[in-house]
């Protein structure tokens, strides 16, 4: 026996129908907001990641899955989808197409964490990436389609925290700021925290390490370090969120966990599934598809975590619609009888039906038996007399009512019975 790799997770028959009403849910969000769907590759040159999502970044430092393939180059799994629409949408030349372009994806990541709940090695992401457009509309416009689609789930009890880090110019700024308050403490510090002292002192509010978050808790806070237009930025986004009623909460301490951004982050935290709260993240990343190779083109996003959603919903009793079960099954007697019963469920699927026979050779007390396992919400047998009438019975499983139909008037009947 063979087992799934630590952290993955399979998704059953009788729970694909919550992870396709999540999806459903991201779709119809992204129809509202006409967001077109892109796919990329799941894995992209090692680079790409590197470049796009920072060397000083845990994900690149330590989660990546990464391999030489049979050719020898070096390959990464992606760990987050931003970085690859972004080359998808400099390689394609999309710069030139009409702006802003709204694009949305839903994939699979890989990171190499240690597993716990809502933290898995595969998991996956509903993700928006829009380009071209700097405005403040367009961050009021992105957390209104996170709100959204979180509100299409039935979750409620998130709380929006916002921040602003800045562009690169107020960035300079702080991090100056930061090496003269870090630098009499580094001693005390983490290896991680020494290490991104030079390159990005930013990340050192990052760190998860006791000591280090006691120094970090008084560290200068960039929200007093922003330049006129990033201040003015932030104080529209905070405008234009409370007019579209988007409850929110400014977290000075919110520097996320990616090297890409500037200006506005947000996360929308839970804190019913643990430790890992965040469901959905994202913000601005200005400089990333010209530091990718592409034109000067500002760009903003987010991604939200599916399984963090499902463990969410499950944990608050949110409500899912039904799962799938057959609208009827129809039982037969014998050879004769069972090939009229495979007739009629034909019939009914080529109009939509969701009709099921015997595929198992059962006698029909066991069919019957599987019909309302299945949850059937019909089921109908026929027998010699029944196809000698022309006429079958239709027993309703909920009430026990049973309705003779003509063989020839199902589909008219369970109409009818579905209104
Ligand atoms: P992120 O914060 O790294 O951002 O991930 C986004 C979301 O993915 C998280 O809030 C969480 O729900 C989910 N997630 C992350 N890691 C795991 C894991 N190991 N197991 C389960 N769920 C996880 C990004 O990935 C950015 N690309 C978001 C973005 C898009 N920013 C701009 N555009």
């Amino acid at each position: 026996m063979i087992n799934i790799p630590k952290g993955t997770k399979d998704v059953l028959p009788e729970l694909s129908y919550k992870w396709r009403f999540i999806e459903n849910a991201a779709r119809e969000t992204a129809e509202i907001f006409n967001i077109n769907e892109v796919r990329t590759p799941v894995f992209e040159h090692t680079e790409l990641f590197l470049r796009g999502v920072g060397e000083t970044t845990d994900v690149v430092n330590k989660e990546m899955y990464t391999f030489e393939d049979k050719g020898g180059r070096s390959i990464t799994l992606k760990p987050e989808g931003t970085a690859g629409v972004v080359r998808m949408f400099i390689e394609n030349g999309l710069a030139s197409t009409p702006m802003p372009l709204k694009t949305f994806y839903i994939t699979p990541c890989f990171r190499y964490e240690r597993p716990q709940a809502g933290r898995l090695r595969e998991f996956h992401q509903f993700g928006v990436e829009v380009f071209g457009a700097k405005s403040a509309e367009t961050d009021a416009e992105i957390i209104f389609a996170a709100s959204t689609f979180l509100n299409k789930l039935g979750v409620s009890k998130t709380e929006l925290q916002i921040n602003s880090i800045g562009c690169r110019i107020c960035r300079a700024e702080y991090n100056k700021a930061l090496k003269d308050y870090f630098r009499p403490h580094l001693g005390k510090m983490c290896a991680t925290c020494r290490a991104r002292f030079d390159k990005n002192p930013l990340r050192m509010l990052d760190c998860k390490e006791e000591d280090c978050k006691k120094i970090t808790a008084n560290a200068p806070k960039i929200l007093d370090y922003l330049c006129g237009d990033c201040k003015t930025h932030f104080e529209k986004v905070k405008r234009l969120l409370t007019a579209q009623g988007v409850k929110y909460v400014v977290n000075p301490r919110i520097v996320r966990g990616l090297d890409y951004y500037t200006k506005t982050v947000f996360e929308f935290i839970s804190t019913d599934i643990g430790a890992q709260g965040a469901v959905c993240a994202g913000g601005r990343y200005d400089n990333l598809v010209e530091e990718l190779g592409g034109a000067a083109l500002p760009a903003i996003g987010f991604a939200a975590g599916i399984e963090r959603l499902l463990l969410l919903m499950e944990n608050t009793g949110a409500s899912f619609p039904a799962a799938q079960k057959p609208l009827i099954y129809v039982a037969g007697m014998d050879d004769i009888t069972r090939a009229k019963a495979f007739e009629i469920v034909a019939e009914l699927r080529l109009n939509g039906i969701n009709a099921e026979a015997d595929l198992m050779e059962r006698s029909v007390k066991a069919q019957f038996k599987y019909a309302d396992k299945s949850g059937a919400h019909y089921v109908a047998v026929i027998g010699g007399n029944e196809l000698a009438a022309n006429t079958v019975n239709i027993k309703n499983m909920a009430d026990g009512t049973q309705t003779a139909v003509n063989l020839n008037e199902i589909y008219s009947y369970l109409k009818k019975e579905k209104k």
